[in-house]
């Protein structure tokens, strides 16, 4: 089938990528004119593992190709898909503009039947609006059906949980498309629901809140794990293995960031409010991942006495491994609070380095380490503050020998407590 894809982000380019792999004939649109001729040269503006191998492969196919023009987009597409930016307002509120602007462009490039589709993350009743907004500003009485088609997929996971989807939501209350919907996504194999639009967007807000809990549960125990000399990895695997609660997303550390969770769960506290309910669940689940980064910097500077001028090393700034992504990043909020103490840094991410320069500029308190093995070199202590499954395998007794005291504090129970003690470190991590 032809498809357009407007906005070209994490969530855009995937999408794109991957209904092009399996054999979807795709153009993707963006707005930015620097953006779409990296991606006409072959370059990709973001890290996410195999997805480069995926475009070239698909582009040279003939089945990927990119434009600025929304118009061009439309006219050589059936389905158009919205994968715009939904970015939180100053109140926690979602701004749509993005949203109904493209709306609207497309609307007035409508020549023919359309099947508009919302991937973006937005509230409950953004469909209707967009068909208002389509039947408005459309230039004839065109036919379009909207469509609502959230996306699950993870950042550094993306392109599995793409091909390999646990399910696959379509919100609609037109069986034409329906139908072409259908047939659009036969190539996966998942499981597929279709129900009415408004539903379809809850599904979404309503999965990463959930999401969102559970790992703010796992956070609380590790509160009652520590004051009572439990491990939290234990108590979450023993609760996991229940079949109803599932091992997965119950990792305690430095609480949960990215683009996502804290935006989408500000954002459904705030749809609930206008809907007339005061979902006080979802707003301890907020305060329980803001106490556990609170008591982690506590637990630092009670460690270290004073921060002023110790040297600390920190591994890892991107919100959670295998992406560049530092957006609403655990790590950078820590690294922010321990320049805010005096704290010299010296900090490393396998991939985040270049994005992090524009929240942490380099300076006389901050330095960038490319060698990670030499990050906590001559420093009194290092933080982990990333779950890169590599910092695992770095040479420990080596770290130990290089640093002026050896502290370590893994903000990401990355590592194996009785083995760092048995190499000398004072190791304290999160609710073990
Ligand atoms: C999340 C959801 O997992 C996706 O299903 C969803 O499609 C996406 O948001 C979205 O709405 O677009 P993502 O933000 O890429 O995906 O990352 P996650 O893997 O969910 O991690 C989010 C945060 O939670 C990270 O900071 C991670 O370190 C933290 N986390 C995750 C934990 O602290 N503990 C866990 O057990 C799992």
């Amino acid at each position: 089938m032809k498809i357009s894809i407007i906005g070209t982000g994490y969530v855009g380019l995937v999408t794109g990528a991957c209904f092009a792999e399996v054999g979807h004939e795709v153009v993707c649109v963006d707005a930015d004119a620097n953006k779409v001729r990296t991606l006409q040269a072959g370059g990709i503006p973001i890290y996410e593992p195999g997805l480069e191998d995926l475009v070239l492969r698909n582009v040279a196919a003939g089945r990927l190709s990119f434009t600025q023009s929304t118009a061009d987009g439309v006219a050589r597409s059936e389905v158009v898909f919205i994968a715009v930016p939904t970015p939180p307002n100053p109140d926690g509120s979602v701004d749509l503009s993005y949203i109904e602007s493209v709306a609207r462009e497309i609307a007035g490039c409508l020549e023919g039947y359309r099947i508009i589709v919302d991937k973006s993350t937005v509230p409950v009743k953004t469909a209707e609006k967009v068909a208002e907004t389509v039947k408005r500003y459309r230039r004839t009485e065109v036919e379009f059906d909207v469509v609502s088609n959230p996306e699950f997929l993870r950042e550094g996971f993306a392109i599995d949980d793409l091909m390999k989807p646990d399910r696959i939501v379509i919100g609609t209350n037109s069986a034409r498309a329906a139908a072409r919907m259908r047939e659009l996504y036969a190539p996966f194999e998942a499981p597929l629901i279709v129900t009415d639009t408004n539903s379809a967007e809850l599904i979404k807000h309503a999965a990463n809140s959930f999401l969102a809990l559970k790992i703010s549960y796992a956070n609380a125990l590790s509160v009652i794990c520590e004051a009572s000399g439990a491990n939290v990895q234990e108590v979450t695997r023993g609760m996991g293995l229940d079949a109803r609660i599932g091992t997965r997303f119950l990792q305690a550390g430095l609480g949960f960031g990215g683009s996502c969770f804290p935006k989408d769960l500000s954002a459904f506290i705030q749809i609930s409010d206008q809907l007339g309910y005061d979902f006080r669940l979802l707003k301890e689940v907020q305060r329980i991942n803001h106490g556990q980064m609170e008591r982690f910097v506590k637990k630092i500077e009670d460690t270290l006495w004073v921060l002023k001028d110790k040297r600390i090393g920190v591994l890892g700034l991107a919100f959670k491994q295998n992406t560049d992504d530092v957006r609403s990043s655990p790590a950078i909020d820590l690294c922010l609070r321990l320049l805010g103490g005096g704290a010299r840094l010296r900090v490393h991410d396998p991939k985040a380095m270049d994005k992090a320069k524009a929240m942490l500029s380099p300076g006389p308190n901050l330095e960038y380490v490319e060698d990670p093995g030499k990050v906590a070199e001559g420093c009194e202590a290092l933080v982990i503050a990333t779950e890169w499954p590599e910092f695992g395998r770095l040479d420990w007794a080596a770290i130990r020998a290089s640093m002026s005291t050896a502290i370590l504090f893994d903000g990401r129970n990355l590592l194996d407590p009785a083995e760092m003690k048995s190499l000398g470190f004072l190791y304290k991590s999160v609710g073990r």
